[in-house]
């Protein structure tokens, strides 16, 4: 199998990638997943449009830190000229490893120009999209499809034999299709399918929401990497246990839940360094409170509490105050009773020497 168009330190069998993802995939998340071990970052999709009038909220979107390499930008859009516009634009403000075509976005704003998934309705656009955006810019051009926009034009093969004949380097499957959204399961027999056909390396995006989803999904479909989005959701660790597995090493547990809140207070802090606007930086990362305390035992009561916090000083104290209240002599403190290891970005488990017996 071909190798991918960009380097990767450390040369993984199976790179991890965190997936692209509108108000998530942000730098300090990208960062923090690149500590727990993903492989290959990328932007969240941005607008070819928006990229050639040059506005803030683009801007932001585009920016990156050195650190986060290899990182690919992702661009969107059903004009062949302007996206080839917005990739020579992004090849020379930014500098990135790769630039990403989405052909997956499945949201109405966007199909409805023709953008994203939209494009799956008209297989030669796809092919002039590649071609314009591939000539346009020197560094490695990639896809992200889903293989199809509903089942009349489901054939993801065909239209990842389409990307890699208009020139694209690596093609990633989300294996639904627009009309299914996020409904029902992915079909990874699409991702083993696109594998066997293409020449370029493909990579298996959908559904893996454990290390052993990860080995499982290498193993099914032969592909050469792994996208991760909703599974990272509150849980980066995801990465680690994903790679532990795919190396034939034990799976670590979830971190328990002072070490969760450990990461997410170092997240938000992130995040609030990284927006400016504190107050706003703190109202964007409530979709993160959630997802750091779903589980939890009185998780609702703590979310809350959570959606109320207007900065970071704030945010701990409630996360104190619920450690506080959780470390009884019973210890355990996930609602489902079961108690878990810790996977901090170090590695590796250790148990508190709290009374609590709640793991960090
Ligand atoms: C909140 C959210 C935002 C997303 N934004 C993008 C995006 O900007 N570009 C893209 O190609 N896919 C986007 N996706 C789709 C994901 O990259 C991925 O293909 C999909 O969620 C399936 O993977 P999963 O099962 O690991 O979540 C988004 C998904 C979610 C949940």
């Amino acid at each position: 199998m071909n190798r991918l168009p960009f380097e990767i330190p450390g040369n993984p069998a199976t790179p991890l990638f965190l997936a692209p993802q509108a108000g998530v995939s942000e730098a300090p998340f990208r960062r923090l997943c690149r500590g727990f071990g993903a492989d290959v970052v990328l932007t969240e999709f941005v607008s070819a449009e928006g990229i050639m009038r040059a506005n803030e909220r683009t801007a932001a979107y585009l920016r990156f830190d050195d650190e986060e390499r290899p990182i690919g930008i992702q661009i969107f859009g059903a004009e062949p000229a302007t996206m080839g516009d917005a990739a020579a634009l992004v090849t020379d403000a930014y500098a990135p490893d790769f630039v990403d075509i989405n052909f997956g976005c499945p949201v109405k704003k966007v199909v409805k120009r023709n953008g994203g998934s939209g494009c799956l309705r008209d297989p030669e656009l796809v092919h002039r999209i590649v071609r314009a955006v591939e000539a346009a810019t020197p560094l490695p051009v990639t896809v992200k499809i889903r293989s199809g926009f509903d089942e009349s034009t489901r054939d993801p093969v065909r239209f990842g034999l389409i990307c890699q004949d208009a020139g694209a380097r690596m093609v990633t499957l989300h294996p639904r299709t627009r009309a299914e959204m996020y409904s029902g399961r992915a079909r990874w027999h699409e991702i083993a399918a696109l594998a066997r056909a293409l020449e370029v390396p493909v990579i298996g995006n959908g559904d893996v929401r454990s290390g052993e989803d990860a080995l499982r999904m290498k193993e099914q479909t032969g592909c050469h990497g792994i996208m991760i989005a909703r599974g990272s959701h509150g849980a980066p660790w995801l990465f680690r246990q994903s790679r532990a597995a795919l190396d034939g090493r034990p799976v670590p547990g979830q971190p328990g839940v002072r070490a969760r809140f450990e990461i997410c207070v170092a997240h938000a802090h992130n995040a609030i360094a990284f927006e400016g606007d504190p107050d706003k930086a703190v109202r964007e990362f409530r979709k993160h409170l959630g997802w750091y305390t779903k589980g939890l035992r009185d998780g609702r009561a703590l979310r809350q509490r959570l959606f109320q916090v207007h900065d970071l000083d704030e945010v701990r104290s409630v996360l104190d105050d619920y450690l506080a209240r959780v470390d009884s002599p019973q210890g355990v403190s996930m609602a489902d009773g079961r108690p878990r290891a810790a996977t901090g970005p170090g590695g590796g488990a250790r148990r508190s020497a709290s009374r609590a017996g709640v793991l960090v």
